[in-house]
């Protein structure tokens, strides 16, 4: 059971973590694929919850982002939805999904919205975005952005490493994030940036800011669940800091239960009818 009782707070909104940003409070953001884990995130206080396509990576094993589809998104954003009461449900619009027009993006974006339950989503890019965002906006579906190391371009990029090092790629970075505020984005990620870009972006716009290896100076901060946990050990960013060792305890468990198999030891008369 856990100690933070999230009957007593309110439902996050887009406007509380506007509020949270005014008043220089911290917003804390984890991802969550199931309903499981999502009732213990929920629990815990977390502001926002992402149903992020990192789940391609963390659940499904996969390389990369780029082929989760919007049914596995869907699927899994309606699991989360199941399992929250108080933190914001973000989901995330997968790679192809919403960048061929704004058509497609607007009923995308909708699809996540009625069939999976979530109340934002988010997707990624600037400028580019923007056409789509200021669409989903109007029509009352709220959108966060994703800025910096943007996962679904990874065969652009060609390597994970640190975005807006150079001072072009700095301004570009904040020039999409104020686009971004203008479309009508609610909030925005930025990922692996330095620390000192991402303060200056998260002082250019209102909306919060959310950092994943951006550094302190930012709004709020999200970090992949299975990261944190311990639970995803294929590799682990710098920005990861490590909370449990889950990975380690479930080995444990699991190893102990097949010798309590193999020795007889379980069942006990206690645990059988
Ligand atoms: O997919 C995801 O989990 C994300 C976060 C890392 C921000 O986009």
């Amino acid at each position: 059971m856990s100690s933070h009782s999230k009957r007593s707070e309110k439902k996050v909104t887009t406007q509380i973590l506007r509020e949270m940003k005014t008043r220089g409070e911290k917003i804390a953001c984890l991802t969550a694929y199931d309903c499981t884990m999502a009732s213990l995130v929920d629990a815990a206080g977390v502001d926002v919850i992402l149903v992020g396509d990192s789940v391609a990576m963390v659940v499904q094993g996969l390389d990369t982002t780029v082929t989760v589809t919007l049914d596995h998104m869907l699927y899994h954003a309606a699991l989360v939805r199941r399992g929250v009461e108080r933190a914001l449900v973000v989901g995330d619009l997968p790679f192809m999904s919403y960048q061929v027009n704004s058509d497609e993006a607007l009923r995308n974006a909708g699809r996540m919205i009625k069939e999976a339950g979530v109340e934002a989503i988010k997707v990624e890019g600037g400028e580019v975005a923007c056409e789509a965002v200021r669409r989903m906006v109007r029509v009352g579906i709220p959108v966060m952005g994703h800025l910096g190391l943007t996962p679904q371009s990874i065969h652009s990029f060609g390597t994970y490493k640190v975005r807006a090092r150079d001072q072009e790629e700095a301004d570009t970075l904040l020039r999409d994030a104020v686009l971004l505020e203008e479309a009508g984005a609610f909030a925005i990620v930025i990922e692996k940036v330095p620390a000192e870009v991402a303060k200056k972006v998260a002082a250019a716009v209102d909306v919060p800011v959310i950092g994943i290896g951006a550094g302190p100076h930012v709004d709020g901060q999200i970090l992949v669940s299975h990261d944190m946990l311990g639970l995803y050990t294929r590799f682990q960013p710098r920005f990861v800091r490590r909370y449990a060792n889950v990975a380690d305890d479930m080995q444990d468990a699991f190893s102990r239960y097949r010798a309590d198999v193999r020795s007889m030891e379980f069942p006990s008369p206690e645990e059988s009818y």
